[in-house]
């Protein structure tokens, strides 16, 4: 009898599916789409945001954090929920690589996804939970709305090796322009995506060693302004982990990143050189004179990142517990 109803309900799934797969808007069933949970899962949007929104009310820092995970994330291995995944003792995880240290957030993508494990069990993936709290915390910071397209599925690789790919604050401008051509994106892309510096801070360990007292050759970047190098060696002199903030407005989600490359006082190396480079120049001009370009361009350049490499379908899971491979 159990085996029958099992049955029967199978059927009825498969009936579901198939009613589903009718629907013009579901048009590719396996591929993203902007309303991938609008009748899976209806409340998935507005339970991410207001788990973000909880969240960076109390700790606005906590934006920045979820924007560079996710950006951390879709850059290796696609945007697949592969950095939210702890080691094991088989398997060193994406997360525990010195790039990814210092990433934090994790604990808000866990909040929603127990929320949403409640409301629609094995539905919403931990990828798209990612994807749809970064741009809320970005929206929360005060910048632009974009809508994107759910439906990605969370990987079942995480491997600290995969992080060589990661770029470093120490890169120059053809090995940034090199990285992210990798990734399918364009100069201005680039750029426009740098902007994501608004928020948050860097650690003297990423920039100290534009500063002579901590250089081996004893010499300061000449890109970089002197007042400001002293200001930074004075920081760093408390050590590796000290903070500096990107820009003056570090919780808000505005343009002033790019006016401090024309002060010379961008923080990393590879934030400076798009000021100094020929080739990216003239963005940082555009983005520093006019906010809403910026925008507009980070809001397209973020709907590409965030397709990237997506898994789809079988090519995934849905997991239950967000730092587990099921
Ligand atoms: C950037 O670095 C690479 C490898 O470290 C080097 O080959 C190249 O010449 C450098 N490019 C510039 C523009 O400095």
């Amino acid at each position: 009898m159990a085996l029958v109803h099992r049955f029967i309900g199978l059927i009825a799934v498969m009936i579901v599916e198939e009613s589903v797969k009718g629907f013009r808007f579901y048009g590719a069933v396996d591929g993203l789409s902007m309303e991938y949970y609008a009748m899976r899962c209806p409340m998935a949007e507005i339970t991410v945001r207001n788990t973000v929104n909880r969240a960076v009310d109390s700790d606005a820092t906590l934006a920045a954090g979820l924007l560079r995970m996710h950006f951390h994330d879709c850059f290796i291995e696609g945007c697949d929920g592969s950095i939210l995944i702890d080691s094991t003792k088989d398997n060193k995880a994406e997360k525990d690589s010195p790039a990814n240290v210092n990433l934090r957030g994790y604990e808000i993508i866990d909040d929603a996804k127990k929320e949403l494990e409640v409301r629609c069990p094995g539905v919403v993936s931990c990828a798209d939970i990612l994807a749809m709290a970064a741009r809320d915390a970005v929206i929360w910071a005060g910048g632009p709305f974009y809508d994107i397209a759910k439906g990605r599925k969370d990987g079942r690789r995480s491997k600290i090796e995969d992080t060589i790919n990661l770029l470093s604050p120490t890169h120059n401008i053809s090995e940034l322009i090199r990285g992210f051509t990798r990734r399918g994106f364009n100069v201005q892309e680039m750029v426009a995506l740098s902007g994501g510096h608004t928020l948050g801070v860097a650690k003297c360990s990423s920039f100290k060693n534009r500063l002579s007292k901590f250089d081996s050759t004893n010499d300061i970047d000449p890109t970089l302004d002197e007042d400001f190098a002293k200001t930074l060696t004075g920081k760093c002199s408390a050590g590796d982990g000290e903070e500096v903030a990107f820009d003056e407005t570090r919780n808000e989600f505005d343009n002033a990143y790019f006016s401090t490359l024309w002060r010379n006082s961008g923080l990393l190396s590879s934030d400076q050189t798009l000021f100094t480079s020929s080739q990216t120049k003239g963005f940082v001009n555009m983005y520093t004179a006019n906010q809403a370009i910026f925008f507009n361009h980070f809001s397209q350049a973020m709907v590409k990142m965030s397709t990237i490499d997506v898994k789809e379908g079988s090519k995934g899971e849905v997991r239950e517990n967000c730092r587990k491979i099921t």
